[in-house]
């Protein structure tokens, strides 16, 4: 039977502000937001003030309010939220990936221990609905792959160096279009799509990735001459969340993609996202939609809200072979590495060169790294370089060589 759910929202910003707008619009969820607490009360609001408070509490110890959404944008202060109103016998949804990415089996506990459900489906990918699909759909353990472009504002910022932007007048762009904050570091540096990435580990394999042990590398380096490289190859360079699994042996990383025509993020542009699931039996499929956005974000925030109405919950199916599985660190990656200077690029240590291009302005090598050496290096802060992985190249053992993050055409099918 369908339950009224009375709502407590912290934060009222793009997706607060949207989740309203949604709710407003529809009429088969039996569901009100009581009370929005807020930072800060002087800012002018689209409803009646007295919707709003700074007062966590008003929503915390209001018995009559069964569930919390929260979409602030601290996760510090979202832990102390979250945390609260689980222990007090709310349910609550979120679209925070860091708290959740951060805090992941706390916070499934919590939730468990005082049986609510704790639910985040608007934290990866925005609207696309993958988090209920990994935990519903692919319920079982035929998983083999899950990866995708999680981050919209970088590829907004590729799309426009594939056209010939330089990265600091296309970041400057997404910037000026509220699709980059001020400090880009989140999203430029690829943490954003490690939180989403440790998210998607975890309903796809029922693996908790450490967020730490997970390596970030994004597309602050990229330069003219890597986006000049990938256009004249016909190729392009997207940033990609990597998560494979091998037996019992579970990869994730976060990199530049330099990926052919043929490759499903190929047409994937803008603040689009876009993953691909591959499968034992039922092999690679495609869920693409709006990545961000105020409605595209809070429609997933409501499908959450609309599936409280059920009791549903997370039931992490495949968290029970969780001890069979390992973090793996001991494998090859096939790379393209640019270096401002041949000395430079002397300086990384390949396992085997498939090409070499070295020139005036900058050096190039193609060809096979170990993942522990690329991890000696802070490569998010080594300005003479810009890396970026060649799809169809992980290595284990050197052995067996698994296709992974390959190409379908299905995009061009479906857009
Ligand atoms: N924007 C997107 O497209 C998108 C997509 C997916 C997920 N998310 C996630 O959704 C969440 C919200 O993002 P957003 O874009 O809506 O952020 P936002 O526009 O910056 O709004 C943040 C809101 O949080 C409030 N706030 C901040 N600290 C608070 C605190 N300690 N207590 C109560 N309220 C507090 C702010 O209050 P004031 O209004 O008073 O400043 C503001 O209303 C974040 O976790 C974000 O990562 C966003």
């Amino acid at each position: 039977m369908k339950k009224q759910l009375t709502i407590g929202l912290f934060g009222f910003g793009c997706v607060g502000t949207g989740l309203y707008e949604v709710l407003n619009k529809t009429t088969l969820l039996q569901a009100s937001i009581k009370h929005i607490v807020i930072k800060d009360l002087s800012k002018k609001r689209i409803i009646d003030a007295n919707y709003f408070s700074t007062d966590a509490d008003r929503i915390l110890d209001d018995e009559e309010i069964n569930v919390v959404v929260e979409l602030i944008n601290d996760y510090e202060a979202a832990y102390e939220i979250v945390t609260k109103a689980l222990k007090s016998g709310k349910h609550v949804v979120s679209a925070n990936k860091k708290l959740i990415a951060y805090y992941l089996d706390e916070l499934i506990s919590l939730a468990k221990e005082n049986q609510v459900s704790f639910l985040y489906e608007a934290s990866v990918g925005g609207s696309i609905p993958i988090i209920r699909n990994l935990e519903e759909y692919y319920n079982n353990d035929s998983l083999s792959n899950i990866n995708g472009i999680v981050n919209g504002t970088t590829n907004y910022i590729l799309t426009k160096t594939g056209e010939g932007e330089s990265f600091d007048e296309a970041l400057k762009n997404a910037q000026d279009l509220g699709f980059a904050e001020l400090d880009p570091t989140s999203d430029v540096d690829g943490f954003d799509a490690k939180y989403k990435l440790v998210l998607l580990l975890k309903h796809a394999f029922g693996f908790t990735a450490k967020q730490d042990a997970v390596w970030n590398y994004g597309i602050r380096q990229l330069k003219d001459w890597d986006a000049t490289y990938a256009r004249e190859k016909g190729l392009k360079i997207k940033l990609l969340a990597f998560g494979t699994r091998i037996n019992n042996q579970v990869i994730g990383f976060v990199a530049p993609h330099l990926i052919p025509a043929n490759h499903f993020a190929f047409n994937v542009e803008n603040e689009f996202n876009a993953v691909v699931v591959e499968a034992l039996f039922s092999d690679k499929q495609l869920f693409l939609g709006k990545g961000a956005g105020s409605h595209p974000t809070a429609s997933a925030v409501l499908s959450d809200i609309s599936a409280l109405q059920f009791d549903y919950a997370y039931e992490y199916k495949k968290s029970k072979t969780e001890e069979r599985l390992t973090f793996e660190n001991d494998f090859s990656l096939k790379v393209y590495v640019s270096a401002t200077t041949q000395e430079k690029l002397d300086e990384v240590e390949f396992a085997d060169t498939l090409e070499t291009y070295s020139g005036q302005s900058h050096s190039y090598k193609i060809g096979l790294i170990r993942y522990s050496e690329i991890q000696k290096m802070d490569w998010n802060a080594a300005s003479e370089y810009f890396l970026a992985v060649v799809p169809d190249s992980v290595e284990l053992d050197t052995k067996s060589i698994l296709s992974a993050s390959e190409s379908t055409e299905l995009i061009e099918e479906l857009s």
